[in-house]
């Protein structure tokens, strides 16, 4: 068996993974052993040959692309009677039990500089909630509201799936029950150097890195939570980031346009807020939806206008979706002809030199493989993308500092609840930026729109002033 998976490794010309083999001792050699045998060596041998050694197999048609439509928000010219449909049918669906909750947290959080699943992150301005616990609660306040279970997958990966699962058990699953809480970790690829030759991270150890979030989609099947949501009649899976707070993560009215639109894959778009701004936009490409990432948009498009100085392509991606479950399905599944392709991203990763002693580049030394969920668009029927307040959903927490910082993500949510206290007519002190004069926080339990924080205040209208936090008892 040992000998067996030697052999097909050398045979890949990737028997250098086992030169250290020899002086290991029992243990280490079986989870090396281990490791090998769960890497695919066909897929990895055709990955290193188009997106290594060769040009990629990624081109994309920019001469044939335009910008996807997109059903835009009542207040830029949409049909507001269409929008309070969309709500209704959405708020139906949440009623009959169809709709579930789906985070992929098992990104590495490097740019943060945050030593730790990202979702354990503190960011809400007072009580410092965690991400985890923010989406809790949202989760659980619409739970209450439509009066069902919205159960909530949660993707981790290797490096912080215990960590994650402690911090849920550590704080009694934010008060949800803990049978409606799955995680599970995503699949790994093993990373590669410049000459497609698997990279050793020690003597015992293969460099392997998460798939991707595009990697959830095979994790949702493998983990058994597509059979789990067909059990429990869920046919809709919203799906959002584990950085952003600000996310709507159950959204009647989105839920509502994507039944109306009998979509497998629904997005929402915000208009950047830039040109050069690193989100992906929705383009179509042979009258193909697709999410085109900000990296691969020459700045000629990126900057192109419409005569009235729109940005032509305006729309991008905040990664807010709901997928159909039929659709992970199908392209979570066994069938090559819809599987997801993968993205190379160039890499510093730690390894071993010759006499295997460990080696930090510093520079990038080796290629990781990675899908993207959004990659499943063109594999979608009726894709449907409507237009979102970047105000009212997006306000992710990336950077240690500056745009997209904790400390930006705390000042939207501060605008947030000072618009929903003005408009439900409290004498707020706000800048020409609507950032109020004081700090006081909303949590998702009491309110998590301007709406829904109306009929609460109608009730007993508290005081709001310097450190009140609004909360249920
Ligand atoms: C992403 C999108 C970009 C979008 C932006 C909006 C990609 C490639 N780009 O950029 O189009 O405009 O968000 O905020 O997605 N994750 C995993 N496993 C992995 C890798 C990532 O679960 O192997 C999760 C992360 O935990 C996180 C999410 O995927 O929840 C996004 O990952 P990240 O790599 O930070 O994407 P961005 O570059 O911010």
């Amino acid at each position: 068996m040992s000998a067996d998976i030697r052999n097909q490794f050398e045979t890949s010309g990737q028997g250098h993974v086992f030169q250290f083999f020899d002086s290991l001792n029992a243990s280490q050699q079986e989870q090396l052993l281990q490791q090998a045998e769960a890497i695919d060596l066909k897929e990895l041998s055709d990955l290193v040959n188009t997106l290594v050694l060769g040009d990629g197999d990624d081109h994309i048609n920019f001469e044939g692309m335009t910008p996807a439509p997109y059903t835009p928000l009542p207040d830029a010219g949409g049909d507001s009677e269409l929008w309070s449909q969309a709500e209704s049918v959405g708020e139906q669906a949440l009623r009959d039990g169809r709709v579930a909750a789906f985070t992929p947290a098992g990104g590495q959080g490097t740019r943060l500089g945050y030593d730790g699943p990202k979702g354990t992150f503190a960011v809400t301005p007072i009580v410092k909630k965690s991400l985890f616990q923010v989406f809790a609660e949202k989760i659980k306040a619409a739970s209450t509201r439509y009066g069902v279970t919205i159960p909530w997958y949660i993707m981790t990966s290797q490096g912080n799936h215990e960590a994650t699962v402690r911090f849920f058990e550590e704080n009694d699953f934010f008060g949800l029950d803990p049978d409606s809480v799955t995680h599970f970790a995503q699949g790994t690829m093993p990373a590669v150097d410049f000459d497609g030759k698997i990279i050793l991270a020690d003597k015992d150890t293969i460099a392997l890195s998460p798939d991707g979030h595009g990697g959830s989609l095979r994790a949702l099947v493998r983990s058994g939570s597509i059979a789990d949501m067909e059990a429990r009649g869920i046919d809709c899976v919203c799906f959002f980031q584990v950085d952003n707070p600000m996310v709507r993560c159950i959204d009647p009215e989105f839920i509502g346009f994507h039944v109306m639109g009998e979509s497998e894959l629904s997005s929402k778009a915000c208009l950047k807020a830039y040109p050069k701004e690193k989100v992906g936009v929705f383009a179509e490409i042979d009258g193909k939806t697709q999410v085109i990432e900000y990296s691969d948009l020459p700045d000629e498009l990126a900057e192109a206008t419409e005569a009235n100085g729109d940005l032509v392509y305006r729309a991008g991606s905040i990664a807010i979706h709901i997928f159909s479950r039929s659709l992970i399905a199908r392209v979570g599944g066994d069938d090559a002809s819809v599987k997801l392709p993968f993205h190379r991203a160039d890499k510093k990763i730690p390894t071993v030199d010759a006499a295997g002693d460990p080696v930090a580049p510093s520079e990038p030394n080796g290629v990781k493989f990675e899908m993207f969920g959004f990659d499943a668009l063109p594999f979608a029927k009726n894709p449907v993308v409507i237009e979102t307040a970047r105000a009212d959903d997006f306000s992710p927490v990336k950077n240690a500092e500056g745009i997209d910082s904790p400390e930006s993500s705390r000042q939207d949510q501060l605008r947030q609840f000072a618009r929903w206290a003005i408009a439900a007519d409290y004498d707020i002190e706000v800048d020409e930026t609507g950032l109020p004069a004081f700090e006081f926080e909303v949590s998702p339990l009491y309110a998590t729109n301007a709406k829904i924080f109306a009929e609460r205040v109608a009730e007993s209208r508290p005081e709001i002033t310097a450190g009140t936090v609004l909360d249920v008892n």
